[in-house]
């Protein structure tokens, strides 16, 4: 692959705040599904109005939960790819050099922790966390086993437990919200990688960015309607793309 690459790759070197947002595509290489892709995406085979939104879960809390614990299952099987560990490179070499890096994630499927990540926001909360709807006991899940019976019992109270990750409708993790709102103001390069930038609040990011000065560049093998904000767009997988672009960056 031949990108040009020169351009960011110096203001990475030079930046002082990296903040990198990613979507489902920079797990894509891991072997879990986007959502949005025509064939293969979640929300070309599902409805997201039936499996990810409170109501769906009140209207059928058994498939809900089952749909949710497949995808914590699947994820578990999976390993982080090129891309991750990319960004565990950039983080540890800005961390030697005193510079500050901030991952935003819309994933649930830890795999940038898993990878060695450190400062990361789970905007859309965790496919392995679960929590009682009732007396909102939470609790890790990251064994391979099933959380049967369908929707998982809490061990406090007895009620339903439900996924902590962010459906429709709902309100982001307060803090993960915070952080990504002052990262985006402190930040001198935006790196976008793997999403198709729909969902707020992350389809404003990229402008709010921009307008704090950063220099922003998109990671993604298609374009996305954002495509014209970012000042470079590297069409490419995020397992290729991150790897040459960080080495790059740090050679
Ligand atoms: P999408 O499925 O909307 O977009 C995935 C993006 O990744 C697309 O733009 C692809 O072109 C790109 N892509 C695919 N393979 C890639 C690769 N190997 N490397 C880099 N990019 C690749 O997923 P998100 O943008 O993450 O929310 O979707 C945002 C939110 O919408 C999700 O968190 C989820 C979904 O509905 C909820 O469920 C609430």
């Amino acid at each position: 692959m031949t990108l040009n690459l020169a351009e960011s790759a110096g203001r990475l070197r030079s930046a002082t705040h990296l903040v990198v947002v990613t979507g489902a595509g920079a797990s894509a290489e891991s072997g879990i599904p986007t959502f949005r892709d025509a064939l293969s995406g979640h929300w070309a085979k599902y409805d997201p109005m039936q499996l990810a939104t409170p109501q769906a879960f009140e209207n059928n809390p058994a498939l809900v939960s089952r749909w949710y614990d497949r995808r914590r299952r699947d994820a578990l099987a999976c390993q982080p790819n090129a891309g991750h560990a990319a960004l565990v490179k950039i983080e540890q070499a800005y961390a030697a050099r005193g510079a500050r890096f901030t991952l935003l994630t819309q994933n649930v499927d830890r795999l940038h922790q898993r990878a060695g990540s450190r400062n990361v926001h789970e905007l859309h909360g965790s496919l392995y966390r679960w929590r009682c709807t009732g007396c909102q006991h939470a609790a890790l899940e990251d064994r391979p086993e099933p959380l049967e019976p369908y929707p998982p019992r809490c061990a406090n109270c007895g009620g339903s437990r439900r996924p902590s990750v962010v459906w429709f409708g709902e309100m982001l993790p307060e803090d993960a919200v915070a952080a990504a709102e002052h990262a985006l103001s402190t930040c001198d390069v935006y790196l976008s990688v793997g999403t198709s930038s729909v969902v707020y609040p992350v389809a404003g990011f990229a402008q709010t960015a921009q307008d704090a000065g950063a220099w922003c560049v998109e990671v993604n093998p298609e374009p996305t309607d954002l495509s014209g904000l970012f000042h470079q767009c590297l069409r490419g997988k995020a397992g290729d793309v991150l790897p040459e672009l960080v080495d790059a960056a740090l050679g």
